[in-house]
């Protein structure tokens, strides 16, 4: 045993919710980065999507996940949702206490843009409830009251990720109505402030043709994951791992898009926590 949580063995998994598969996003950029870590993922495909949810209905969402993700013993629990991480990241953190650590993904992309000196008009694309909340300007103006933050909700394109629409014609079209609405037009960087995004990511590259910097919470989250873990003498030991990945309501699309992630085998289970 190390550090001075309850769920602190090094051995334990680490715990990864979304409300669908854009956390797997985070959850391979995790398993690239940390081979060794053991996952345990939870896609709440029941209350898919969440952009457009209260934010009560997101704290209460994110408790119960949360709950269960303790219950398989989770050393750490990363808040794979932009719309989770902005509404709910603190209740999440109360709840936990000190029972395991408790990762968003929205810090460690704000931290990584403040870093970059060179990016002063910054556009937000993600949920509803995500730029409802205003959480990146709010944090990256604290970071640097001169930057120029633009949000824009784009609340078609998880539904459309969800049910595989990329890489198309229809996928372009949206991607381009939205990328080209005023409030957009002078930016220099481009935040996916949704999970759900770095799997259009190329196409979203392809429309700016490399002028606008385009950030994804992928690999810098996967980064800061590493890096607690290493502070905290969390790192696992483990030679052979073997995740575990659970949704609320099965579907089809979702076990296809596990294995289009991970590139084998997976177990995906429906564990019916709302039932
Ligand atoms: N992938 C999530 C996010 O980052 C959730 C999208 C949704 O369910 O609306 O916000």
């Amino acid at each position: 045993m190390s550090g001075t949580f309850n769920n602190s063995d090094g051995d334990n998994p680490i715990g990864i919710f979304d409300s669908g598969i854009g956390g797997l996003t985070v959850a391979s950029a995790i398993c690239k980065k940390l081979p060794g870590e053991r996952l345990v993922y939870f896609g709440d495909t029941a209350h898919l999507p969440y952009g457009d949810k209260s934010p009560d209905s997101i704290k209460y969402y994110s408790i119960r996940i949360s709950q269960l993700l303790l219950q398989k013993k989770c050393k750490m629990i990363v808040i794979a949702c932009n719309t989770a991480s902005a509404l709910a990241y603190e209740t999440v953190k109360d709840f936990v206490g000190k029972q395991a650590l408790v990762v968003n993904v929205i810090d460690p992309v704000v931290e990584e843009v403040l870093r970059q000196k060179r990016l002063h008009r910054i556009g937000v694309i993600g949920t509803k409830g995500t730029v409802k909340s205003d959480i990146y300007a709010r944090k990256l103006k604290a970071g640097n009251s001169k930057l120029h933050v633009e949000s824009l909700a784009t609340p078609l394109l998880v539904g459309m990720i969800e049910e595989g629409f990329f890489n198309n014609k229809i996928s372009r079209t949206i991607i381009a109505d939205y990328l080209s609405r005023s409030r957009l037009k002078k930016i220099d960087s481009l935040i996916l402030a949704c999970t759900h995004f770095p799997l259009i990511k190329p196409e979203i590259e392809e429309y700016y043709n490399g002028k606008v910097e385009v950030i994804d919470s992928a690999k810098v989250v996967a980064e800061s994951v590493s890096e607690l873990l290493n502070k905290k003498k969390l790192i696992s030991s483990q030679k052979k791992t073997v995740h575990q990945f659970f949704v609320s309501d099965f579907t089809r699309s979702f076990e296809r898009s596990t294995k289009f992630f991970f590139r084998k085998k997976i177990q995906l289970q429906e564990l019916g926590i709302w039932k």
